[in-house]
């Protein structure tokens, strides 16, 4: 083993606004062997501190869960054994301890990590619990990125309070159904977000770890977002966008270069006004901030002269993308139909089940496959809204066990006025692990099954979906 981290989930109260204690939930870590330098927290945060793992590494982590819930811990977005991978089928009581070793074979890039008990990762991540996994290798080490104090983590949550102290309200079936929205947006686990900054180029590391609120970010400026890295890392080279689209769980480094400014002047990283996807009259649900609705994130105050900055690379990655004639399927993609039924959301038709798996949610290692992710909308089929209801809402879907590509996209027309609003701030260059599926959108993805055989989840990364049963088992079994 290279390094031996003792990682604890546990209650506390913290001061998460100024001069007011707040109870939360939280990870802490420590390195017990090996290299310190891989736990590192999060300056003035109480989220878990940051893992910065080398691929090839060999990690054993000792998770002890001191909250009073069960708990397990999944490593989003890594590739590891069945076992070590956090399935709710793992999840230990209240006192429980559950030992974790892997080898890291990720591409550089930026993951996190997060509970998964079934029907309670909703309340654990919005208690407090997520943290950031950093992942390097050689690739990587090659290039002139932004290091050290130029590298900036941006987790983006949003949470209401409720006089002192998180209130999480999707209680009723309607919130849930929604998706829970919180009315303020923190970052790093702080209100009003301000990162002082020189004069030269920074890597933003952008992870969504909202419950389910949707971003649409971009430069108050309007300088274009130049993004590095998708979910499975760096991308063949940089690309430029208007404004980028980031659903739940998804993460997006951006270079942002600031040599331009002047020293006294702020720039400020907004998430834009979209035309929301709406559920009939429910829309937005009681929420004070609804999704679609316009806000700032976080200022970037230039605040003194640079001596030095790192030029953008032109290149920056080989992918290693396979491609979509080795798919076993070419012809008949598995389609996954995203839908609402009897009065809850279903991937097919079906909801979760801890150990079982349909005969279409099985694949033989080795091979590549053509998924299709369609969100065919509303609740068409007479959901417990009944007929009412049209529209539907945004999935972004995830799945476990290995990154995908994505092949393409369509919208049907009564989807195509919403999708337009976030369309072109979609990054489908990179690998990704999970993906949003707006209302009417059919994605189809390229994923190959070589990493390890065994059970594995893929679900609605809206935790209040997730937890509902928006969440099935596929298989992966050995020829
Ligand atoms: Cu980030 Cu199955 O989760
Ligand atoms: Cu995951
Ligand atoms: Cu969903």
């Amino acid at each position: 083993m290279d390094v031996e981290i003792a990682l604890r989930a546990f209650p506390d109260r913290v001061e998460i606004r100024p001069n007011t204690m707040t109870d939360v939930w939280r990870y802490s870590a420590e390195v017990t062997a090996g290299d310190s330098g891989v736990v590192e927290p999060i300056e003035g945060s109480y989220l878990g501190p940051t893992f910065r793992f080398r691929r090839g590494q060999r990690v054993r982590l000792v998770f002890d869960n001191e909250i009073p819930d069960e708990s397990i811990v999944h490593w989003h977005g890594l590739d590891v054994p069945e076992d070590m991978d956090g399935h709710p089928r793992f999840a230990v009581p209240e006192g429980g301890r559950y030992v974790y070793e892997f080898t890291v074979d990720n591409r550089a890039g930026t993951y996190w990590y997060h509970p998964h008990p079934h029907g309670r990762t909703g309340p654990q991540v919005y208690a407090g619990m997520a943290g950031l996994i950093i992942i390097t290798d050689e690739e990587e080490e090659a290039l002139t990125l932004p290091r050290g104090e130029f590298d900036i983590p941006i987790v983006l949550q949003d949470r209401t309070f409720d006089g002192d102290e998180l209130a999480y309200l999707p209680n009723g079936m309607m919130d849930r159904m929604l998706g829970f929205l919180g009315d303020e947006i923190l970052v790093n686990g702080r209100p009003d977000a301000a990162f002082a900054v020189a004069t030269r180029s920074y890597r933003l590391r952008i992870l969504n770890g909202s419950n389910s609120r949707i971003y649409k970010l971009a430069w108050d400026d309007k300088t274009p977002m130049t993004v590095l890295t998708t979910d499975g890392g760096l991308l063949e080279a940089p690309v430029s966008r208007p404004y980028v689209t980031l659903g739940p769980a998804e993460r997006v480094d951006i270079w942002a270069n600031f040599a331009p400014n002047e020293v006294g002047a702020t720039r400020t990283l907004v998430s834009l006004p979209f035309a929301a996807p709406e559920m009939g009259g429910m829309m937005g649900g009681t929420a004070t901030l609804p999704l679609g609705a316009g806000f700032d994130v976080a200022s970037f105050p230039i605040t003194s002269v640079a001596d030095s900055t790192d030029a953008l690379p032109d290149r920056l990655s080989d992918p290693g993308f396979a491609s979509v004639d080795e798919a076993v399927n070419v012809n008949s993609p598995r389609v996954v139909t995203l839908a609402m039924a009897q009065g809850a959301w279903t991937l097919n038709g079906r909801t979760f089940q801890m150990t079982n798996v349909a005969q279409d949610e099985i694949a033989t290692h080795g091979t590549t496959e053509i998924w299709e992710f369609h969100n065919v909308g509303g609740g068409m089929g007479g959901g417990m809204m009944g007929g009412g209801m049209s529209g539907g809402l945004a999935h972004p879907m995830h799945m476990h066990g290995q990154q995908f590509q994505i092949i393409d996209r369509s919208v049907d027309n009564a989807g195509r006025a919403s999708w337009e609003t976030v369309s072109n701030g979609y990054v489908d260059d990179g690998w990704k692990d999970t993906v949003l599926v707006m209302p009417g959108e059919k994605v189809r993805v390229l994923r190959r099954f070589t990493s390890f055989p065994g059970l594995f989840l893929y679900h609605c990364h809206i935790l209040e979906h997730e937890d509902m049963g928006m969440m099935r088992n596929f298989r992966i079994d050995t020829p």
